[in-house]
């Protein structure tokens, strides 16, 4: 046993050395965390469905990310740093890392060693970190960021390069393609970015800009704060030629409209309609939770929508009122209140999916219900009534029924439990769970709560059985 594992450390010490150049020698790379030390953090963080997303052992407060990118190259050269607190003993962690090259890391101030495994980037600090304590940990790479393409039937998502910069739209594990990170939701935290680009381009991070890009040296530095806690996936540094119009929404939320030069006949209608869907959502479902609203339509042709924390990202289109809608809902259900488990997705994309019926409706155009209506006729043996929406499927995470069927699953409630307690209920679940994590058996004791009504059979036969509801 003992000296297989000592083989096996060398093969693999080797390999390390070849992937990396950490400050005293390789981390061995073989160790089974869990068996070799029982003080070394988990490489996932517990979702099941994706068990390498994330890491254990601790939690993240903040991101501090300075990205510098030059287009024509294609090359990102980064520094992370990273406030976190323990939940256990640790004498190793990993962040989750896709390519790139890592140079340096150190754990509060010291040197660390670290080695590299796939996604993995493992860190062993100098001194082992007590459970419970704050630490800092510094991870300085370079390289040229390489989108996701597997999972979730998304084609591409992450570090997308375009021709005048880069489209950054990371759901659900593509954050890890620019920076070092714990990439699951269940671990949201708050940001500074300090982006650096050729000057001409802009740089569009999440929440609001800290004072003016300052320009030197043929470059422009933009920094961004995200001031409220935010999942990996929402963080973006989408890049490049952008025409602007900032100002705020008739309720007084500040706003910014962005878009590629092509689709600069959209930019008066994006940050239009961005301030009067956020306005209006505001009264169905609660405050606003952030410190600014708008959107990025960029020329990259992802043909989707990435709902981005503060700034929606609309890939290679010319954005209509629906998807405005939707992204902007999600900026209640999804960005405030985010999932623990992936397979809990149907709380943001039915939820979101719903708001575009309710939008319909609120604009005299088709109601709710006859969306509803139509829906329902579709044929016994249509897709969506064999795929559960209350269930999301790791490998076709993003299935329309979880769009379709989930926002089916809110319409059926509302004609369960009636308009009031409906639309108290939309707002209380925002209200309760604001910056927070949730689960489907939390909103449905919520509902039966508010409703005062049993209604197991109602979710069971909407959100987890394979046919069509009778
Ligand atoms: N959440 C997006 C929506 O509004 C869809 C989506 C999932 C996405 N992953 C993405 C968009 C990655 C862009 C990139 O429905
Ligand atoms: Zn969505």
């Amino acid at each position: 046993m003992r000296v297989n594992r000592r083989g096996m450390a060398m093969v693999a010490a080797l390999v390390s050395v070849l992937a990396c150049s950490p400050a005293d020698g390789p981390l061995p790379a073989d160790e089974a965390p869990a068996a070799a030390d029982r003080r070394a953090g988990a490489p996932g963080i517990g979702d099941p469905d994706f068990p390498k997303d994330g890491n254990g052992g601790y939690d993240v407060a903040h991101y501090d990310l300075v990205v510098d990118y030059v287009p024509t190259t294609k090359r990102l050269t980064g520094v992370t740093t990273i406030k976190a607190t323990a939940t256990q003993d640790l004498s190793r962690f990993n962040l989750d890392l896709s390519g790139l090259d890592v140079r340096e890391v150190s754990v509060d101030g010291s040197p660390a060693r670290f080695g590299r495994q796939g996604d993995e980037l493992t860190v062993r600090p100098a001194k082992a970190i007590a459970d419970r304590a704050g630490f800092t940990v510094r991870v300085a790479y370079s390289g040229t960021p390489k989108p996701a393409k597997d999972s979730a039937n998304l084609g591409t998502y992450g570090f997308v390069p375009t021709s005048d910069g880069a489209f950054v739209a990371s759901e659900p594990n593509g954050s890890k393609t620019w920076f070092p990170n714990n990439d699951h939701p269940s671990d949201k935290a708050t940001y500074d970015f300090t982006i650096t680009v050729p000057t001409g381009l802009t740089a569009l991070a999440n929440g609001e800009l800290v004072g003016a890009p300052a320009t030197k040296g043929g470059t422009t530095t933009f920094r961004w704060r995200e001031r409220h806690p935010m999942a990996s996936y929402l963080a973006t540094a989408t890049l490049g030629k952008f025409d602007l119009r900032h100002g705020a929404t008739a309720s007084g939320i500040p706003n910014l409209a962005a878009t590629d030069p092509r689709f600069k006949s959209s930019l008066d209608k994006l940050y239009t309609t961005s301030a009067e869907v956020t306005d209006y959502w505001s009264t169905i479902f609660g405050p606003y939770p952030f410190s600014s609203t708008g959107g990025v339509v960029d020329n990259y042709s992802a043909g989707y929508a990435l709902e981005n924390q503060t700034k929606p990202l609309y890939g290679g289109f010319d954005p209509d009122d629906t998807i405005i809608a939707h992204e902007l809902a999600h900026q209640w259900f999804g960005n405030s209140l985010t999932i623990r488990r992936w397979k809990d997705l149907w709380l943001n994309e039915g939820f979101a999916t719903y708001a575009e019926w309710l939008w319909s409706e609120h604009k005299g155009r088709k109601t709710a219900e006859a969306t509803f209506a139509e829906l329902l006729k579709r044929p016994a043996t249509d897709p969506m009534w064999t795929y559960p929406p209350g269930r999301a499927k790791p490998d076709d995470l993003f299935n329309q029924s979880v769009y379709t069927r989930g926002g089916m699953t809110l319409h059926a409630l509302r004609g369960a439990i009636g308009d009031a307690t409906f639309f108290t209920l939309l707002k209380t679940w925002a209200a309760d769970h604001r910056y927070g994590h949730v689960t489907t058996d939390e909103f449905i004791d919520l509902a039966q709560r508010l409703s005062g009504k049993d209604l197991t059979a109602l979710f069971d036969a909407w959100l987890f059985q394979p046919r069509r509801p009778t």
